[in-house]
């Protein structure tokens, strides 16, 4: 489906016009999620709704529309989202505005407006959403996709870096998915600044045997160079100097106890050193969630997140320590399907309502509302004339009993109750209909 949605979207303009009218057609990068893909949507949102209720999160929802400063001055304005990938534009007041590429602004925002931290913390938030960014559409990258996001908000100890890796994990985990956490720490702005001059006089010294885009990134974001995945600067990269080399004291045991607490969870992880996000507001523990054995690949991680300290002081909240992360709802959907999940079967249904005729539709629809209404969980097809057609839906859907309401039993006032296993027929008053039908099923 995916592919013939991407097919669509490669067409030309003239090629989609048929019979003089052009066939408009989803903007590049973005698509509709139908019904066979909301199988497995559903069962991601049911698994983060599991999880955050286990956990104590809390949902919050925030607009898809923010002054597009939020963003410039949480995310950084020398990252690829800002410089290059943001929905922007007037509104009609003339605020500048943005599609959200991401939610933890937003909800960094709705903390200090609604004065959060006067309630108990820390402030455990998950959220689930669309978001847009203007990136170059391939499988797995969308231009408006979904996220579902966890953070805890006024908490500074290891062990809400720990749990959100844990909600991270688990997520994936529990639905049959292998993976394994990738995992770093960035660092304070004090140990950071220090590594940060470190690293640029090391690639500075090797500048000619960069590939040209590092070249230009070198000046403004030197640590998102050890995360370029061309060839070229992969040598380079692996002789870089090492955050870790470079930590605070505190930095180093704040990152120290959280290995500590993977370990005696038994997580599988990983130390990436070159792992540095691309998002400016993280601070100490950053990771990324994989999919076992994509580990390498560029734009495959299935989630990520992080610690990120200084986020709601920098837009003018009380400083308030957090951490938090995000997964890719398309790209978990996609996993789940990967892995040969079993979806959970449509809901059962009790009986099946047949008619023949205009006449017989018109009771036949009253019927079907009634036994809704009694709480009988009813099927039909209102669209098909032939008795035939609609009793193999029935067999189909394997209920138990069939109401058939045909020319004769219009003008007898009278509904026939077939049981379909059997095929035995009963007739009975279509007044009593419903009666009779919720005491086969022995309901009350
Ligand atoms: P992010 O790494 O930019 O982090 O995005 C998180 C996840 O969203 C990615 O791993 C991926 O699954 C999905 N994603 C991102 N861009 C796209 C795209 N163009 N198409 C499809 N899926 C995509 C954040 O957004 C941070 N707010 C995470 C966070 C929460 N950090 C702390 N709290």
């Amino acid at each position: 489906m995916e592919e013939k949605q991407e097919a669509l979207e490669n067409q030309s303009g003239e090629e989609q016009i048929k019979k003089g009218v052009r066939i408009i057609q989803a903007l590049r990068g973005m698509k509709d999620i139908l019904p066979a893909d909301q199988k497995y949507w559903k069962l991601v949102f049911d698994k983060v709704v599991a999880l955050a209720s286990h956990y104590g999160f809390e949902r919050y929802e925030t607009p898809v529309l923010e002054e597009a400063s939020l963003f410039n001055r949480s995310i950084g304005k020398d990252t690829d989202i800002v410089e290059k990938e943001m929905y922007i534009f007037e509104d009609l007041d003339g605020t500048k505005v943005a599609l959200r590429p991401e939610a933890t602004a937003s909800l960094a925002r709705a903390y200090i407006q609604h004065g959060l931290w006067n309630q108990p913390q820390p402030i455990k938030a998950w959220y689930w959403g669309p978001m847009f960014r203007h990136e170059r559409p391939q499988s797995g990258r969308y231009r408006n996709f979904y996220q579902f996001g966890f953070e805890i908000l006024g908490e500074a100890a290891p062990i809400a870096d720990v749990i959100i890796i844990l909600l991270a994990y688990n997520f994936y985990h529990e639905l049959g998915v292998p993976v394994s956490i990738q995992i770093n720490s960035i660092g304070c702005v004090e140990c950071r600044a220090k590594y940060v001059e470190e690293l640029t006089q090391y690639f500075r010294g090797q500048r000619s045997h960069l590939c040209e885009f590092c070249k230009k990134r070198l000046q403004r974001n030197p640590m998102r160079l050890l995360d370029c995945k061309e060839e070229q600067c992969q040598p380079v990269k692996q002789n870089a100097p090492q955050i870790l080399d470079s930590l605070c004291d505190p930095c180093r045991e704040h990152f120290m106890a959280v290995l500590e607490y993977l370990d005696e969870l038994g997580l599988p992880y990983f130390l990436n050193h070159s792992l540095v996000r691309g998002l400016d507001y993280y601070t100490r523990t950053v990771f990324e969630i994989y999919a076992a054995g994509e580990e390498g690949a560029s734009q495959a991680a299935l989630g990520g997140g992080g610690r990120y300290d200084l986020l709601v002081s920098t837009l003018g909240g009380r400083p308030t320590p957090a951490c938090g992360f995000a997964h890719g709802v398309e790209r978990a959907a996609s996993k789940i399907r990967e892995a040969g999940r079993v979806l959970p079967l449509d809901e059962k249904k009790d009986v099946f309502i047949a008619q023949l005729g205009e006449q017989a539709r018109r009771k036949a629809v009253v019927l079907f509302e009634n036994c809704r209404k009694a709480g009988i969980k009813v099927a039909e097809n209102f669209y098909k004339n032939g008795l035939r057609p609609q009793l193999e839906a029935a067999d189909k859907l394997q209920v138990p009993y069939a109401l058939i309401i045909g020319q004769k039993e219009v003008q007898d006032g009278t509904v026939i109750i077939r049981d379909m296993e059997s095929g035995n027929q009963e007739i009975v008053d279509i007044n009593k209909a419903v009666g009779e039908v919720k005491k086969k099923l022995f309901l009350s």
